[in-house]
């Protein structure tokens, strides 16, 4: 199979995504995969490399890879279009706005190309956590409490918005990931401010109520029958009381610790599960998802409260959704093979 691996990307994830690709190039059996790897720089110019065994990702940023002379110059989207004609399936390895969002795969839409993951509408809806909300909620799935500041919104809320959510408040870019332009609010008057840091990553901004509850993850994975499995849940256990899982907490290690299977009353599990294959559903998703679950309880009764949903989950080894597979007994580089079969079918 000739499989093409996207990654680096123009979001604030670009980072992300190298370590997710590295780690795909790691564990992708050679044997099976002749691999093409393909990288969008920061400044969205897209570089064809070639495949130097595990270290591919590390060779193709350095340039080390280039085919031609070694010093990596950039190519454009033409070259790509080319490269990507030739292969047989597509993995964009890729997190956030231009490559998670359905752009990416839109244009592989365009090219002809299978790819792994959602397609262009499910990407984009999944990206926007106003519309994912919408989605999910309209399936019945509990989401948290908010309000959308719009482009022309300006930076605060009214008194009402402010009684009715209540303090501490999180507040959003509505389109990114890794926790990139979220803060927690602990005061209205440092509302504005965290409201234009969330603008710098996107025009609009969501205001949330702080769901109280567990925090637990859900993986979602198609077979290529079109049927959909549910991996064994992980919980989230931060070791610190302040803060929230943000970008530091999820990229620094030992901030954090998975616990997966979490431990779970089993009626619980069933809840969050049945909520993450129907949100999987509701939202057209294809492949793969990751679903972010916070366990409220309402009135004494659990209710899982979505948070957000990943099409391209962070990939690395160490990553929830690979994890959250091998707990279930599906190592890596099986993980792949079911990523890309399931793309081919
Ligand atoms: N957006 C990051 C990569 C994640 O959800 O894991
Ligand atoms: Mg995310």
């Amino acid at each position: 199979v000739r499989a093409a691996v996207i990654f680096g990307g123009r979001s604030a994830e670009h980072e992300v995504s190298c370590r997710s690709a590295a780690s795909v190039f790691r564990f992708l059996d050679r044997s099976r995969y002749e691999v093409t790897p393909i990288r969008i720089a920061r400044d969205g110019r897209w570089q064809v490399g070639v495949d130097t065994g595990p270290e591919t990702a590390d060779t193709i940023v350095s340039g080390a890879s280039h085919p031609d002379d070694g010093r990596s110059p950039l190519g454009s989207i033409t070259d790509a279009m080319e490269a990507l004609k030739a292969v047989d399936v597509a993995f964009p390895v890729l997190h956030g706005p231009y490559g998670e969002d359905g752009t990416v795969q839109a244009l592989l839409e365009l090219a002809g190309v299978p790819y792994v993951g959602s397609g262009v509408l499910a990407s984009a809806a999944s990206m926007d956590k106003e519309f994912t909300k919408k989605i999910v909620a309209a399936e019945g799935i509990a989401v948290a409490d908010g309000v959308v500041l719009r482009e022309n919104d300006g930076d605060d809320i009214g008194p009402e918005d402010r009684a009715r959510l209540g303090l501490p408040v999180f507040v959003k870019p509505s389109r990114s990931g890794s926790s990139v332009g979220v803060s927690r609010v602990d005061d209205w008057a440092d509302l504005p401010r965290a409201v234009r840091h969330a603008r710098e990553h996107d025009t609009k901004v969501l205001v949330e109520v702080a769901v109280v509850g567990r925090e637990v993850d859900l993986a979602v994975l198609q077979s290529p029958d079109g049927s959909v499995e549910v991996g064994p849940a992980l919980e989230i256990n931060l070791k610190s009381e302040e803060g929230f899982f943000d970008f530091d907490a999820k990229y620094t290690s030992g901030l954090v610790e998975f616990r997966i299977p979490a431990e779970l009353d089993p009626a619980h599990l069933e809840l969050l599960s049945d909520a993450a294959r129907r949100s999987f559903e509701a939202l057209g998703c294809a492949g793969l998802l990751r679903v972010d679950f916070f366990l409220a309880e309402v009135d004494g009764q659990a209710v899982p409260v979505l948070n957000e949903v990943n099409t391209l989950p962070g990939f690395t080894e160490l990553s929830q959704f690979p994890q959250m597979w091998r707990a279930a007994g599906v190592e890596y580089p099986e993980l792949l093979d079911r990523l890309f079969t399931t793309a081919l079918a």
